[in-house]
């Protein structure tokens, strides 16, 4: 069966490939996701907290009022976070143009208007080929209304699109009030895609310890409805590539996101026991799966 498409302009011969995570820190990891087949490679983000050298979002994250955007802090430990400054984001990124073949997607991560955002520049510089722009945001500010919050999401895409010539896709939690309308407006910024939906992974409580924990709790595949949701509702108010992530965890659930209207889906979670294993799976059932009846047919 025909799975290719295209995403953000490029011509892919099928539509999966790994999310943005730590996966891309080994090279040796990197070329056997290209060996089995991944379409492109995303690379984790840099994280806006690494290139001002603010205080950890993590310390704030229970107790303060501004937090431009503590995603880094769930995702990594701290150290870690901080282990990966830009000049090493930089250096991966050019190592990975050289170990493969396949599209390198670097992505960066915040949510303020500022300096940061010219590190976009440096990572096409460095070789990307596009941009995930993973807009992560908790606003606290109760003066700041939810359309200032939009305005700056628009003004960040379009800060970010007129720096660089390369696709840019802008990756959403799914907590934004007027979808089809913000990315219309992401599109008329300069956009190149949609990648829907980034996951939260908040701290928790622990009672007993009178702490915060925080942990890293994997997706299931009941993640994937709010993105079929989400997707369906999207894609007839926009012409930009509609990727899916979150909750893709076998090729029946990646075959369900296309027919939602994806262009690109994640690869079964790379942390399972056997990811080379499942992502051959993935794509074997994608491979064998009826043609989609069309995006239309799922819309809610
Ligand atoms: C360990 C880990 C690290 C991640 N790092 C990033 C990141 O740096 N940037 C980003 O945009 N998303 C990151 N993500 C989010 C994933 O790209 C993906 O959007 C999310 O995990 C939902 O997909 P899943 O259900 O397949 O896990 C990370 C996820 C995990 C589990």
């Amino acid at each position: 069966m025909d799975l290719r498409t295209t995403y953000l302009g490029f011509d892919l011969p099928h539509p999966l490939m790994p999310g943005a995570s730590p996966l891309v820190e080994d090279l040796d990891t990197v070329r056997r996701l290209e060996d089995a087949g991944a379409a492109a490679i995303v690379m984790h983000s840099l994280f806006e907290e690494q290139i001002t050298r603010e205080q950890l979002a993590a310390d704030r994250h229970f107790g303060a009022h501004e937090d431009s955007s503590p995603e880094a802090a769930s995702y990594f430990p701290s150290e870690t976070v901080f282990g990966v400054g830009p000049d090493t984001y930089l250096e991966r990124i050019r190592r990975i143009r050289e170990a493969v073949r396949i599209p390198v997607i670097a992505s960066l991560n915040g949510a303020t208007l500022g300096g940061w955002l010219d590190h976009a520049r440096s990572m096409v510089d460095a070789g990307a080929h596009a941009l995930e722009l993973n807009l992560y945001s908790i606003p606290t500010d109760p003066e700041e209304t939810g359309q200032q919050v939009e305005d700056r999401a628009v003004e960040i895409v379009r800060t970010v699109c007129a720096q660089v010539a390369v696709p840019v896709a802008v990756k959403l939690s799914p907590f934004w009030s007027s979808l089809p309308n913000l990315v219309r407006r992401f599109e008329r910024a300069g956009a190149k895609g949609v990648v829907l939906f980034n996951r939260f992974y908040q701290p928790d409580i622990d009672p007993e310890a009178l702490d915060v924990v925080r942990t890293l709790r994997l997706s299931d595949p009941h993640e994937l409805r709010m993105r079929l949701r989400g997707i369906a509702i999207v894609w007839p108010a926009t012409k930009l590539s509609i990727a899916a992530t979150g909750g893709v965890l076998s090729g029946i659930d990646a075959v369900k996101a296309v027919m939602a209207g994806a262009k690109r889906t994640r690869a079964p979670r790379a942390t399972a026991p056997s990811p080379r294993a499942r992502w051959r799976d993935a794509r074997a059932r994608a491979a064998a799966a009826p043609r989609p009846a069309g995006p239309r047919s799922l819309r809610p």
